[in-house]
């Protein structure tokens, strides 16, 4: 008899396509995805642990998911993710209400945990196995039958940045054999993807050696610009000192691949980025920033920024600031410092939280009017965007520019899945509006 299964994903895109397979394997043992998450037999929560309060979000989605089950069949509760690495059989004491814990790296093993979770009671599946996922992966197909689809091609960390989980939640790097990402980007092109984004914690520190040949992120892109029916290739989130010159390159070879990078610096003063352990400095990304424009002027970027890390002064930020002036960032994120258990600058002392604050709404006001002031001046002119849904209970479609900015407009169904030109009317921090421009052509 089928069931019904719901995940509820957050963090970042890698959570996404972790949960896009959990779905394509417990289907094999008779799950089938339902959106509607208080009508399930099994309740998957995929966790992120990368900032606070992390944990307490996961126990307080759990206590609604009980509220919301009283006086019906429980379902089976699953913790995924990086939570479920992080805090393993802690979770199962604290919370009896939680059937199995699972990390990031054990999705394989789901199906048996779920069949046998009767008889285990309380399962803990935390070992690092990456290299039996991905090749567990490699048998079941990717049914993602979305426009735009992730794909990962490496996992892990071995960085170390003083301020961060991930080495700890996602295990050591990893990078996934070439051909079986090649066989999977096919698969997902069969199913009607147009675009492709490769994912990885450290994306661009892809290696894979076979025949005493090594297989880099800039081979996949130059073999995924080879598939006619494939237009878009992206690929996130990227180390400025593993921005090498072959991928650099590929901006000028590479016609599918889009110009956009995603390339977080977290701060723009040298002494915070020694005390983060980010082992690049502020000189080393601008180097990259202008190999970059110079290889194509097309180019924009997005960073990622923390405030408030232990031991920024005034003049710390205001150098942050400063490099805002240099790079034009498109669109970026800004947190907060939040100490990480287990990590070097847990140990740290706070700043102020009040100062922290302020810098912060100093910063995203920069960046915000940037955004803005980006967006307006694509008012009046033509954008190409691949279409990628109609938006629900409305009349408009959905897609994106090149810059992954998201555009809204007036279409009709037959253009879904193809790139489109549209003429943008109006636009505000976080969308472009406008209308199909019949005047150009559509490919
Ligand atoms: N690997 C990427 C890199 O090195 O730039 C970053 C991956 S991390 C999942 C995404 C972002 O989360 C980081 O770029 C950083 O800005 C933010 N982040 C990580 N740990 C944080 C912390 N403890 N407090 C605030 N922000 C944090
Ligand atoms: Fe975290 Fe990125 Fe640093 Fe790795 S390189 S520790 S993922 S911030
Ligand atoms: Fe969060 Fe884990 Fe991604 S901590 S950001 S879900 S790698």
């Amino acid at each position: 008899m089928q069931k019904k299964v719901f995940i509820k994903t957050f963090g970042c895109q890698m959570n996404e396509y972790d949960s896009n397979r959990i779905y394509d394997t417990v289907k094999n043992i008779g799950y089938i995805r339902n959106d509607d998450q208080n009508d399930v037999d099994c309740y998957i929560l995929n966790t992120c642990h990368i900032r606070d309060k992390a944990k307490e979000k996961v126990y307080h989605e759990i206590g609604r998911v009980k509220k919301s089950f009283r006086g019906k069949k429980k379902p089976i509760v699953v913790v995924a993710g990086c939570v479920a690495q992080a805090e393993n059989e802690e979770m199962l004491k604290r919370e009896p209400y939680i059937d199995i814990v699972i990390g990031p790296q054990a999705y394989h093993k789901i199906n048996d945990l779920i069949l046998n979770q009767h008889k285990n009671k309380k399962i803990d599946e935390t070992d690092f196995d990456t290299v039996t996922k991905f090749n567990y992966f490699d048998d079941i197909k990717n049914e993602n039958s979305k426009i735009s689809a992730f794909l990962t091609i490496q996992e892990g960390c071995d960085k170390f940045c003083h301020f961060c989980v991930v080495p700890y939640t996602r295990g050591p790097e990893y990078s996934r054999p070439f051909e079986q990402i090649i066989k999977e980007a096919e698969e997902l092109i069969k199913n009607g993807v147009r675009e492709i984004t490769l994912l990885g914690q450290n994306v661009n520190a892809y290696s894979y050696c076979e025949n005493g040949k090594e297989y880099r992120i800039s081979d996949l892109i130059k073999k995924l610009d080879q598939y006619s029916e494939l237009k878009r290739v992206r690929y996130t989130t990227s180390h400025p000192r593993d921005m090498t010159d072959d991928l650099i390159d590929c901006y000028s070879s590479c016609n599918k691949l889009m110009p956009f990078v995603h390339l977080p610096i977290q701060s723009g003063s040298d002494k915070i980025l020694h005390l983060m352990n980010r082992k690049h400095k502020v000189e080393d990304y601008l180097k990259v920033y202008e190999k970059l424009i110079n290889i194509n002027n097309d180019i924009k970027f997005s960073s990622d920024f923390i405030i408030g890390y232990p031991g920024e002064t005034e003049n710390d930020f205001n150098d942050t600031l400063k490099l805002l002036d240099k790079v034009n960032f498109i669109n970026s994120f800004s947190f907060i410092f939040s100490p990480r258990p287990g990590t070097t600058a847990s140990n740290y002392e706070l700043i102020d939280n009040e100062i922290c604050k302020e810098r912060l709404v100093t910063i995203q006001k920069k960046l915000f009017n940037n955004q803005i002031q980006i967006n307006k001046s694509m008012e009046k002119q033509s954008v190409e965007v691949l279409v990628e849904n109609k938006l629900k209970n409305q009349n408009k479609y959905f897609g994106r520019n090149k810059y992954l900015s998201s555009v809204i407009f007036d279409g009709s169904e037959d253009i879904i899945g193809k790139l489109v030109e549209v003429k943008i009317e109006n636009s505000n921090q976080n969308n472009l509006f406008g209308k199909l421009d019949n005047k150009m052509a559509a490919a």
